[in-house]
């Protein structure tokens, strides 16, 4: 039993467990890389021409968020009418990594919990206002393999209502985008690991071990987030790795050894120095997501076990938060938003998420860009990601929450 381990020793098991999904970009095929510069090109003049137009669309009355509700504070509740939002059968966009069913999960309860706020209903999910919403318009999510799994649950919750033809996903690392034609609209993703720059942030063929990141460089990545009309931000288990990490900072020949949540803080306060000089606050909008938590030891939530979230088939539900979860990086995310003179609306989706020890991809996904082995399998305490999330699944959610605010946001008033 392994009760007492310290904090240096958590932080480097985090990322161990982590690398093995994290290099599944490395299997993305790379191609259609001569459309690149058109393609960017389209969008900008897209988004240009719409910006002036704003749609608003109309919302009925139990759609809106009574002030004084916090969405992120609730419980999950069994509701398999409702959930899940789609299939892993409906949409094709679906990576192997995180088809747990057919990957071989025997069970499938956790596609069919909602997340209930205790003050107030979040609104259903509508593809079609969503899609109303994003006409003429980018979306974007920036960040690592998580973000990429938000991502993937966007794309296929919006993707049943758009006709065959009138869709397409391609991959031009380090984005991969999806477009509604009909909408001249997209739906992004783009690797930024660290969302600063770093020596990771080749989409295929990043250095794991001997991470190096630029706590003060941006500029590159910030090209292509620019103009886009709302960008969803996360960053988080990449830094996880040691307590220290390589970084420069001031020059960029002096490579230094940073205390993790030092560097961490100038990073996003290099980020939000971006956002105050790059950013229409008028047109664009903002969100900043939380960490997405790990379930990588069983004791935590059952004292005296030694395992991990594999076999786990149900929500936790009590209070239960798990020291995966680094509360001084939360402090820094909330204390840098404060500062920052543009609005950017936090994801606080680490509590709500805290809870679903059931619903990683656990041995059912897949490992340097491979599906595991029958004898991988066999030895879940090794194998096991207790990092990313079977889809459909928990990041459904956090599209929900996010289409929540994104309809308040653009309602008719
Ligand atoms: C990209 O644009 C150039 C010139 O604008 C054109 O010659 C080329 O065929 C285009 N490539 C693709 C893949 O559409
Ligand atoms: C909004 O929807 C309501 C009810 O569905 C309808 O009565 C109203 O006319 C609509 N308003 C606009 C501006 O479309
Ligand atoms: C996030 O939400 C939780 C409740 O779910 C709350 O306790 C916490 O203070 C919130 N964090 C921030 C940074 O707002
Ligand atoms: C839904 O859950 C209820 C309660 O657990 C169960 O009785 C019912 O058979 C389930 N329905 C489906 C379609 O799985
Ligand atoms: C990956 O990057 C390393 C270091 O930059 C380089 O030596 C190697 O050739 C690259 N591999 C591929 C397949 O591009
Ligand atoms: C930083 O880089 C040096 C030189 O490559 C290496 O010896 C050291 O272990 C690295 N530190 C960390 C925290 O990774
Ligand atoms: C890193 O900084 C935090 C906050 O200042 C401190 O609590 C922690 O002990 C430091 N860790 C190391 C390894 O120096
Ligand atoms: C999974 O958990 C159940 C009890 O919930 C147990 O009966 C079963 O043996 C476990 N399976 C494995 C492979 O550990």
């Amino acid at each position: 039993m392994t009760t007492q381990a310290s904090p240096d020793r958590r932080i480097q098991l985090l990322f161990p467990v982590a690398l093995a999904s994290l290099l599944i970009l490395g299997t993305a095929r790379i191609i259609l890389d001569s459309l690149k510069n058109n393609r960017s090109q389209f969008l900008w003049q897209e988004s240009e021409k719409h910006r002036v137009v704003r749609l608003p669309i109309n919302i009925s009355g139990d759609e809106i968020i009574p002030e004084g509700c916090n969405i992120f504070e609730g419980q999950w509740v069994w509701d398999n009418v409702s959930f899940p939002l789609y299939t892993e059968e409906s949409c094709s966009y679906l990576v192997k990594q995180v088809t747990c069913q057919r990957n071989g999960r025997p069970d499938s309860n956790y596609k069919n919990w909602r997340w209930q706020p205790n003050a107030c209903k979040l609104p259903r999910f509508n593809a079609l206002k969503l899609l109303e919403i994003l006409r003429g318009k980018r979306l974007m999510f920036v960040g690592d393999s998580i973000q990429r799994g938000m991502f993937d649950s966007m794309v296929c919750l919006v993707q049943s209502v758009i006709p065959e033809g009138k869709k397409s996903l391609q991959r031009i690392p380090p984005r991969k985008i999806f477009t509604a034609e009909e909408y001249d609209a997209s739906i992004e993703y783009y690797w930024a690991p660290f969302i600063v720059e770093s020596n990771s942030d080749h989409a295929t063929n990043h250095t794991v071990k001997r991470r190096q990141v630029n706590l003060d460089s941006i500029s590159k990545h910030g090209r292509e987030w620019e103009g886009v009309d709302i960008l969803v931000f996360e960053s988080y288990v990449w830094w996880m790795y040691k307590p220290l990490i390589n970084a420069t900072y001031g020059s960029a020949q002096s490579v230094q050894e940073f205390n993790v949540t030092t560097a961490y803080r100038l990073a996003l306060e290099t980020w939000a120095n971006w956002i105050e000089t790059s950013v229409n606050p008028r047109n664009q909008k903002l969100f900043f997501m939380t960490m997405s938590p790990t379930h990588l030891w069983s004791w935590e939530w059952e004292p005296g076990s030694d395992g991990n979230c594999f076999n786990e088939s149900h929500p936790i539900e009590r209070p239960y938060w798990g020291t995966g979860s680094n509360l001084d990086i939360l402090r820094i995310v909330r204390e840098v938003l404060k500062q920052v003179k543009i609005d950017v609306t936090l994801l606080n989706i680490t509590q709500l998420s805290e809870f679903r020890k059931d619903a990683h991809t656990s041995i059912y996904g897949e490992r340097k860009g491979k599906l595991l082995t029958k004898e991988q399998r066999s030895d879940p305490q090794t194998y096991a990601d207790c990092i990313h999330w079977c889809l459909p699944g928990v990041p459904d959610t956090w599209n929900q929450i996010l289409y929540a605010h994104l309809i308040q946001d653009y309602r008719i008033l």
